[in-house]
């Protein structure tokens, strides 16, 4: 994997990646919560005709993706040129989507929250008021590529609590001491 090292004085910035129901936006919330980053979800920037599709039970096209991906890259790039740190859940399945998100933008690296299908099944049919169903699962698992040696950023795995999956982010990230048991240190 690439230098994780993030330089000290300028914006940091997270896109946390990984199929539907992996535990992205929890990963996001929690990282943003801790560091007092700014958040967003990458979900609220599809069109609405993207997520018509989604309800519908169809997957999206690439062509469906680059004008969402280009609108989370006009958010990160915002942040950033106000010095703002920053965290994203967005799936980012594919290197190509990856790639465009970091285009321009090298404060850019990535945490892949990685679970087994089986976790993500029973833990998506306890989940209501959601619009992507499980059966699309199977599809972004056919979908996802993993991170490239050359790409910066992280894989976690979501065994575990939610505090448990956020600690091991944190310093996977290197957001926390490794020391620290329970969040960020101070020194
Ligand atoms: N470590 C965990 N232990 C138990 N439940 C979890 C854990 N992490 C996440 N969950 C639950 O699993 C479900 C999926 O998590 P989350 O919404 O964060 O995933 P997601 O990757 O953002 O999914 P989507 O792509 O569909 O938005 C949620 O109901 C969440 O509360
Ligand atoms: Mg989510």
């Amino acid at each position: 994997m690439a230098d994780l090292t993030a330089q000290s004085g300028t914006p940091d910035v997270i896109v946390v990646m990984g199929v539907s129901g992996s535990g992205k936006s929890t990963v996001a919330k929690g990282i943003a919560t801790t560091m007092g980053w700014e958040f967003a979800e990458g979900d609220e920037f599809h069109p609405k005709a993207n997520v018509e599709k989604m309800a519908s039970g169809q997957p999206l096209t690439d062509e469906d993706r680059w004008p969402w991906l280009r609108l989370i890259g006009d958010w990160i790039s915002e942040r950033v040129s106000h010095g703002q740190s920053a965290v994203v859940a967005c799936s980012a399945l594919r290197r190509a989507y990856r790639d465009l998100l970091r285009e321009g933008r090298p404060q850019v690296r990535f945490c892949h929250v990685d679970a087994d299908a089986e976790v993500i099944e029973e833990r998506m049919d306890s989940r209501e008021g959601h619009y992507m169903p499980a059966s699309l699962l199977a599809s972004q698992l056919a979908t996802l590529e993993g991170l490239g040696e050359d790409e910066p950023g992280v894989v976690v795995s979501n065994d575990g609590s939610q505090d448990d999956v956020l600690v091991r982010a944190l310093r996977a990230l290197g957001l926390v001491q490794e020391e620290s048991p329970s969040g960020p240190t101070t020194s």
